[in-house]
């Protein structure tokens, strides 16, 4: 385990004030006092067994749960379907002309699909998946960007029981297709195109780059954003127009009625070795985690416009773009583009437009609007406001407040929720009308949710910095890894017994029982708020054939919150130049995408390592951050670590 970071715990708690929730927005919130913690706590299972009953099954499940850990199976004998709980259940009563959709593309194009559009048009798109030969449980990948489409893909599979497994659309040829092959995905769902920073993202062509090699995918289908600049190329008998296929298809589509175990999902996800995961979730305990958080956690109104601003290829798009906020019928915004374009304040213009009311986005954003300036957001009217959201990243208490002020007008509550792609749902969260907030913090886990803070050796910290662990089973838990069961277990489950969950954050619990999150323990960092595995970056790098060993750390970057940091040994014969590095950065890019681009690259003669040959990251990390040097003791050679961090300075100093 790496240190817990004392150092960024003591910034944290530099603003020490705490808001209590508005009286006014306490009276009319989803909840209202905090006995729901006790009920939730005595009897956890039917605390989420009143959830799924608010659902639509098509057989009510037998038990709640049967959990032999570390394998958990919710609402066992249960037939229920995502996509009928994310629509046809709407469209039956008064929402049914409700406006599911407000999209918006980075060109300013509009599109508003209410309840009754979105339920034709996945039901007819499930009618074209079915028609193309996809069965139940078969898996469908889906490489697209942030347009309708992309939800209309995810719950046309849901309907039918196939699985999708969506790869955000930055990701590299490369990365889509070692994603593909994973999984093994009969159908590919892309794009000509989309937009990003005035840029055209010609989808399709990495997708055909990826496609050279995916031999389990049968047919691919392909949205018109219908540009003149974006370039598509159409293999007969492969390739299908989505518009064309969904002419003649019918709208009458039958839901499948899936066990409650079935799969809903595989997201892929990057861990601590250099092979992304792929997270797999099944369907009713998913439904019930994603159902439950976004109605108490955002307090869902009938009249609100909600808009979280991830890209749905991540998990928070999917369970608070899609799954979450669709099962509550609620108005969803979405937005395709940057929050840069074409000025500056495109997001608070977009809150004017559509009269956001519930609003949920990185912290990473929040720093960059602060660095932007206050003028921006000073010229929209956000008076429609009322509750605000933060994922992703720890939120520094300096940002909280600018976020609360600048842009909730001291008026909204701030709710910062903390939560992993493989908890499928929020863990970790205030409840904007009961908790009183402090600005950093995270503060309790949600009702029905047991967290704990261990120290190595397993012992509960009951005030205190130590590891971050769940404690007992929730529905929206991930059920394993695709394809390597044994991995899943090992992971997570290993550590301290098998009922105990291993985050990977560190964490620290103050005298309140609060929550304050400090960020990964193990080889992942989190860059602008994206989950990079440092292994990842390193086979990229040592994939080019000038490296002969990379090490790669994440440092603190003022916007990003992490920044990526290589240090390169070069191959005898190889010269280590300037335009070396930037020939690295860019192989990354094209390896992985352009999250994982890295920021800083250092040649090194040699790396530091333990006198048993392991690197040691930590002290590279310190070089990074230019701190002063720890304990080198346990170095082989301690002057190659003193030789690194001159050059470093040097050199980014
Ligand atoms: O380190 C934590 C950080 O993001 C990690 C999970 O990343 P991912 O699976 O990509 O999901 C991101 C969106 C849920 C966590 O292990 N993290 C997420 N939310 C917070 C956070 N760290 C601190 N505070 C948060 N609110």
């Amino acid at each position: 385990m790496a240190d817990p970071k004392r150092a960024e715990f003591a910034d944290l708690l530099r603003e020490d004030r705490s808001f209590s929730p508005p009286p006014e927005f306490t009276a009319r919130a989803v909840v209202r006092d905090d006995r729901i913690y006790a009920e939730a706590d005595r009897d956890p299972e039917a605390f989420w067994a009143r959830f799924a009953g608010e659902l639509e099954w098509s057989r009510r499940w037998d038990t709640v749960l049967d959990w032999q850990p570390p394998h958990a199976k919710w609402f066992v004998g249960g037939k229920i379907n995502a996509s009928v709980n994310c629509l046809d259940r709407h469209v039956r009563g008064p929402r049914r002309n409700k406006a599911a959709l407000i999209w918006e593309g980075e060109p300013g194009d509009r599109r508003t699909l209410t309840y009754f559009d979105l339920f034709r048009q996945v039901s007819a798109f499930a009618n074209v998946l079915t028609s193309l030969g996809v069965r139940k449980g078969d898996r469908v990948a889906i490489y697209l960007p942030l347009i309708p489409e992309l939800a209309i893909s995810m719950l046309a599979c849901a309907r039918i029981g196939a699985v999708h497994s969506v790869v955000f659309g930055g990701f590299s040829a490369e990365s889509l297709r070692d994603r593909i092959n994973d999984s093994q995905c009969r159908v590919l769902i892309t794009a000509d195109g989309g937009f990003r920073r005035g840029q055209i993202v010609a989808l399709k062509q990495v997708a055909d780059e990826a496609l050279a090699d995916t031999p389990s995918i049968e047919n691919v289908v392909v949205v018109q954003r219908g540009h003149a600049e974006m370039p598509v190329h159409i293999k007969e008998g492969r390739d299908h127009w989505y518009h064309r296929l969904m002419q003649d298809a019918s709208y009458k589509c039958d839901p499948e009625p899936m066990d409650a175990e079935d799969m809903l999902y595989i997201l892929y996800t990057s861990g601590t070795t250099g092979k992304p995961k792929g997270i797999v979730h099944t369907t009713a305990g998913y439904l019930v985690g994603t159902y439950a958080t976004t109605k108490l956690v955002f307090d869902l109104r009938e009249d609100d416009v909600y808009w979280c601003t991830a890209d749905i290829g991540w998990v928070t798009g999917h369970s608070y773009v899609v799954y979450g906020p669709l099962a509550n019928g609620a108005t969803v915004v979405m937005y395709e583009g940057a929050p840069d374009w074409p000025k500056k304040d495109r997001f608070w213009s977009l809150i004017e437009t559509y009269g956001v009311t519930v609003f949920y986005t990185a912290p990473t954003a929040i720093r960059a609007f602060m660095k932007w300036g206050t003028e921006w957001p000073k010229k929209r009217d956000l008076s429609s406001l009322r509750l605000l959201g933060s994922v992703g990243e720890p939120i520094n208490p300096e940002a909280w407040v600018w976020y609360y002020h600048f842009i909730g007008g001291d008026r909204c509550p701030v709710v910062d929720t903390w939560w992993q792609t493989e908890t499928g749902a929020i863990m970790i969260t205030p409840l904007p009308g009961v908790t009183t907030l402090k600005p950093g913090s995270a503060t309790r886990p949600f009702p029905g949710i047991a967290a704990e803070i261990r120290n190595e050796r397993g012992e509960k910290v009951d005030v205190g910095g130590g590891l971050l662990a769940l404690t007992r089973p929730w529905p929206s838990m991930l059920r394993g890894i695709y394809g390597d069961p044994e991995r899943y277990v090992r992971q997570y489950w290993n550590k301290w017994g098998s009922g105990v969950y291993v985050t990977g954050d560190g964490a620290k619990r103050d005298a309140d029982g609060c929550f304050w999150l400090l960020g990964r323990v193990d080889d992942v960092i989190n860059v602008a708020g994206h989950r990079i595995g440092t292994m990842e970056v390193e086979s990229a790098l040592v994939d080019h054939p000038g490296v002969a060993e990379a090490a790669v750390v994440g440092r603190a970057h003022e916007i990003k919150g992490q920044a990526i940091a290589a240090f390169v040994t070069v191959k005898e014969g190889t010269h280590a130049t300037k335009d070396l590095a930037d020939v690295l950065k860019e192989h990354v890019v094209k390896k992985i995408g352009a999250i994982a681009r890295p920021d800083d690259i250092l040649f090194t003669a040699d790396l530091p390592k333990t006198r048993s040959g392991k690197i040691m990251r930590r002290l590279l990390r310190d070089i990074a951050e230019g701190k002063a040097l720890g304990d080198t003791t346990t170095l082989a050679d301690p002057a190659v670590v003193a030789k690194l961090k001159a050059n470093y300075e040097e050199e980014y100093g």
